[in-house]
């Protein structure tokens, strides 16, 4: 699912990058290579980084 319009962002980028140590949404950015534009997905983007904190074993990716 796309998370990131601007940048064309799934919520599985996202958890890879929160699972490398992304802890704000601009870190998930850099880690995409990407920068915010609009900044709609921001609240989507730290609702799953918080998902991740609460849950850590939950959102293990498989490499
Ligand atoms: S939807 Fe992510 S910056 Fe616009």
């Amino acid at each position: 699912m796309y998370v990131c319009l601007c940048n064309a962002l799934t919520d599985g980028q996202v958890k890879d990058a929160v699972a490398a140590g992304a802890r704000k949404p601009r870190d998930v950015y850099a880690h995409c290579n990407c920068a915010g534009q609009c900044g709609t997905c921001g609240r989507t983007i730290l609702g799953l980084i918080r998902e991740m904190a609460a849950e850590p074993g939950r959102h293990a990716t498989v490499q």
